[in-house]
């Protein structure tokens, strides 16, 4: 249990075993455990770099000696910072074990960087940027990858701050630095672009809001944000001050800022996607180096009575790493009689880097197939 005292060390070591072993919780996966520590945003000329680093000097340049950066707080937190002390329903989807990676049943990969909101006030930081990996269990696409990059951004204000600023309702005041704020910093990144304000829902904040923006011909949500919830400022040694908070997924920023096709690049090693990107360069354009052709395989079953597209997913991902580019569900129907229901999924498997052999996708494939049946009970057809 998290009590309300500041833990000293922001850094916690986590051995692969701790991580791995030990719990009926767990539910880790070895590609999972792998990606801990690689910390891609740490790298000054990774597109998830650049982003980062534009986005502070914004803070910087706009608001000298306020916000202080945490860029190496580990991913592993306990349940009730990622989602009791930002007041996340406890019946909420995101806290299932489809959902969430958990290394016991106290503790998870954070699944966003929200999860340090609490701690960090407590520790006495009135505003602050918190950038970092996040891990979620979800479907497989071009855009969704189980580990990505958040940045998450509180500002608090003390009651004399803004009636200094000649305000007279301290949630209005907020809502107006958080709206001038994030505007300032969608323009800095994506120049003079439409923007429009969606009101939105999240636990943590009221009111709370999404902006999107138009790009390359749509409107695109950027980020979700709000009003921090009193009760979390109360709770944690910030009674009666007003906050706004903000929290942006970096690989979506730089999937439209850099033209990049595939959320599965920010992981390659290849230097022909990595020489492409400069330290500083915000006007980069990816250029892709060579299209290989897709591999569609459909499989087809009878789903068990705890099938679950996820489970699914990381099953593949066990199997095929990055050469699964998608998972899509194509059919799905009941059996009027028997009741039992049928899926139908077709995998795309693709690699970023070089043409795969037929055998060898027939080999995925097979192996796919056999765990589904052995792994997931389900009966293929
Ligand atoms: N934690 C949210 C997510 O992962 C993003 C977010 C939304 C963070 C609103 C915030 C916020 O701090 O105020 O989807």
């Amino acid at each position: 249990m998290c009590s309300a005292s500041a833990s000293s060390t922001p850094t916690v070591t986590v051995s692969r075993d701790e991580v791995i072993t030990g719990d009926a919780a767990n539910n880790v996966t070895d590609n999972i455990y792998e990606k801990i520590g690689v910390n891609l945003h740490h790298i000054d000329s990774h597109p998830l770099g650049i982003i980062k680093s534009a986005i502070y000097s914004f803070f910087d340049r706009n608001y000298p000696d306020t916000f202080t950066k945490f860029d190496d707080l580990h991913p592993v937190v306990k349940a009730t910072a990622n989602f009791d002390e930002v007041l996340v329903p406890a019946d909420h989807v995101s806290r299932s074990s489809n959902d969430t990676y958990y290394v016991d049943a106290d503790t998870v990969l954070r699944c966003h960087t929200s999860a340090h909101q609490a701690e960090t006030l407590r520790k006495g930081f009135a505003s602050f940027l918190v950038t970092g990996d996040v891990y979620r269990r979800d479907s497989i696409d071009a855009t969704h990858y189980p580990v990505f990059h958040q940045m998450e951004g509180v500002r608090v204000f003390t009651e004399e701050e803004w009636k200094a600023a000649g305000a007279t309702d301290g949630t209005a005041y907020c809502e107006q630095e958080l709206k001038k704020a994030l505007e300032g910093l969608a323009k800095e990144l994506f120049g003079d672009v439409e923007m429009r304000w969606i009101d939105a829902y999240f636990p943590f904040t009221e009111p709370s809001f999404e902006l999107e923006i138009f790009f390359n011909g749509q409107w695109l949500e950027v980020l979700g944000c709000g009003v921090m919830e009193q009760q979390i400022l109360d709770s944690n040694g910030r009674e009666g001050h007003k906050a706004w908070a903000f929290g942006l997924g970096l690989e979506r920023l730089a999937m439209v800022l850099f033209d990049i096709p595939d959320i599965r690049l920010f992981w390659t090693s290849d230097q022909r996607f990595l020489k492409q990107f400069k330290a500083g360069a915000l006007d980069t354009k990816f250029k892709p180096y060579s299209k290989f052709p897709p591999c569609f395989k459909d499989v087809a079953f009878w789903v068990s009575e705890d099938f679950t597209e996820n489970n699914l997913c990381e099953l593949v991902r066990g199997i095929a790493g990055d050469l699964v580019e998608e998972v899509k569900l194509i059919d799905d129907f009941t059996h009027p009689k028997t009741g039992k229901t049928s899926n139908c999924f077709r995998i795309a498997y693709r690699s970023m880097e070089r043409s795969l052999t037929d055998d060898e996708i027939n080999s995925l494939q097979e192996e796919v197939r056999a765990q589904m049946a052995s792994r997931l009970g389900v009966e293929l057809r």
